[in-house]
């Protein structure tokens, strides 16, 4: 059991919650999926019909949603939406809404408040930069937009769902460039973070290599 608090950045499709997950499991640590958060706020924005152009709207549907992970599943307010938050419509709504200063405050805060006792595994796009800037070990993820979109694709097909690997490439650099555009928080690599290009890892290596940060940072 480790007490102090990991971040794992990267861009979409890279990997970060697999190798959390992995992480987490072997070092008796939680792992906190940030992306899911705001796939929820998203959600929760759709269904209440919500323009994410106005400031209100987005605070009051901010005010009411609740977010609950228990194992794998997501809960947004009670409901099961650990499927639903993970559409192509809902990946690039959240995208947009990911880029709205009151929701990146309110999202930062809870993630904050969620962590203060250690023993984390938080993956996301600003957790070295902004959310735990403190964390001993800081991970930045990349891979070339190709061989993301070609790992998504297979898991697609794995599932036995239809894929376009284009329309996922053209998703996934689409996003990138969101990501790392907005004015609050961009996808940026923390100046201390250690980079690891997984294009042409396993996930076993890659959670191997991380492994070896975690020992080394050893508290
Ligand atoms: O990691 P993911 O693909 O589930 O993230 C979904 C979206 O949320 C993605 O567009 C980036 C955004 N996000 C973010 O802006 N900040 C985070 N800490 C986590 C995710």
């Amino acid at each position: 059991m480790r007490t102090f608090n990991i971040a794992i950045d990267g861009t979409s499709g890279v990997g970060k919650s697999s190798a959390a997950d992995l992480l987490a499991q072997a070092n008796g640590m939680i792992h906190l999926d940030t992306g899911a958060m705001y796939r929820c706020v998203a959600l929760a924005m759709k269904q209440a019909g919500v323009n994410p152009d106005c400031p209100e709207e987005v605070s009051r549907v901010l005010d009411t949603v609740r977010i609950r992970f228990l194992g794998k599943r997501v809960y947004l307010n009670d409901q099961e939406v650990t499927d639903a938050i993970r559409t192509s419509e809902i990946s690039n709504l959240t995208s947009r809404v990911a880029a709205l200063p009151a929701v990146r405050k309110a999202m930062t805060s809870l993630q904050q408040q969620t962590t203060a006792a250690g023993g984390y595994i938080v993956d996301g796009r600003d957790i070295g930069s902004v959310v735990l800037p403190q964390a001993p070990v800081k991970i930045f993820l990349s891979a070339r937009p190709e061989a993301r979109a070609r790992r998504r694709y297979d898991e697609y097909r794995q599932k036995g769902i239809e894929a376009d690997y284009s329309q996922i490439l053209e998703d996934i650099q689409k996003r990138d460039w969101q990501d790392s555009h907005r004015s609050t928080a961009p996808l940026v690599k923390a100046g201390d973070a250690v980079e690891i290009d997984t294009s042409d890892m396993t996930l076993d290596q890659v959670t191997a290599a991380i492994q070896r940060l975690i020992d080394a940072a050893g508290k």
